[in-house]
């Protein structure tokens, strides 16, 4: 007898917490695996939350705009690394309201000399920004701070910064983006050519902010799925969306699932004391 009135309740919680604890599971365990695989913000190196268009190694591409300009190479309490036309960068600043990102050329022990850098349409230079022209295999006489040496090709090259008439350098003429700050001291004779280069300067990327916030609004994550549009999607609880989650789809049922889900568990919830009894 005693036994009936302690296992009424009991044995209804159980059913509950069952039920809670499966619907917890179904719902989770059926969300699509792109909006789950994106969490933002994201941490990367000492730029705090981030969020698309980046991705990192530990985040799939299509979490960001899928370009190796938004890859980020994370370490810890340090600027993350990016790649452009083979050439790494530092990103000392992100601006991620105006879409503006701050690099800075890496001094890496190979001395590899400044190449282009190709914008393929998914940067470019900021106002800040501008070219300077780097001539190459130039005869290594009496150039002062207009001059360096680097690695192109394997071998030891002799940079000059100016116009060829002047120069007689016989290798490539390429134009690589400083700061136009540094740029205007390096032509006043006030900066030196290897410091020039070594100053960060600020592109500016073009990312789907405006498709972003819409679909963030509706609960969805940013990013990109080549099968689907190429340039940007919006991944939601239910499936990938074009634009922004619908309501109705699971993001939403959820939070209505949920109430109901808890009141059967709390009304049935045993009191410690007839358990004791
Ligand atoms: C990141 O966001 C969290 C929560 O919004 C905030 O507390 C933190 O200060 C932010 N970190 C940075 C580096 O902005
Ligand atoms: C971002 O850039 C805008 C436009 O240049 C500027 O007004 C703003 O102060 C910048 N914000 C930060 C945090 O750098
Ligand atoms: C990139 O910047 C250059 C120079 O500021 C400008 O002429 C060009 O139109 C810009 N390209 C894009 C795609 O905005
Ligand atoms: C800088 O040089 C590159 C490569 O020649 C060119 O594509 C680009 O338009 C130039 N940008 C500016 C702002 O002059
Ligand atoms: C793109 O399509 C391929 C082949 O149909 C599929 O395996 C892959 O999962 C799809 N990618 C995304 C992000 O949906």
């Amino acid at each position: 007898m005693d036994t009936l009135v302690f296992l009424t309740p009991t044995f209804f919680s159980i059913i509950s917490i069952f039920f809670l604890l499966n619907f917890f599971q179904v719902s989770y365990s059926k969300d699509d695996v792109h909006f789950t695989s994106c969490p933002h913000p994201f941490d990367c190196g000492n730029l705090g939350n981030l969020s698309y268009p980046f991705w990192t190694d530990d985040r799939p591409a299509y979490c960001g705009y899928d370009h190796e300009v938004y890859k980020l190479k994370c370490i810890p309490n340090q600027p993350p690394y990016i790649t452009i036309s083979s050439q790494e960068f530092q990103v000392v600043h992100l601006n991620q309201t105006h879409g503006l990102m701050t690099i800075q050329r890496v001094e890496s022990e190979e001395n590899t000399c400044p190449e282009e850098i190709f914008t393929y349409n998914v940067f470019n230079y900021s106002d800040t920004a501008a070219n300077i022209t780097l001539l190459y295999g130039c005869p290594s006489r009496g150039f002062a701070d207009n001059s360096f040496t680097c690695k192109k090709d394997q071998s030891e090259t002799f940079a000059v910064f100016g116009n060829n008439d002047e120069y007689h350098c016989r290798g490539k003429v390429v134009e690589v983006p400083v700061g136009k700050k540094a740029r205007d001291e390096l032509i006043r004779g006030t900066r030196a050519l290897d410091k020039t280069l070594f100053e960060p300067f600020e592109t500016r990327y073009f990312a789907f902010d405006d498709y972003c916030r819409p679909c963030k609004n509706s609960g969805g994550r940013c990013g990109s799925n080549k099968n689907l549009t190429k340039v940007f999607v919006c991944y939601c609880r239910d499936r990938p969306h074009l634009i922004k989650c619908e309501p109705g789809g699971k993001g939403f049922s959820l939070g209505v699932k949920l109430p109901i889900g808890i009141i059967p568990l709390t009304n049935f919830l045993p009191s410690p004391f007839s358990l004791l009894s």
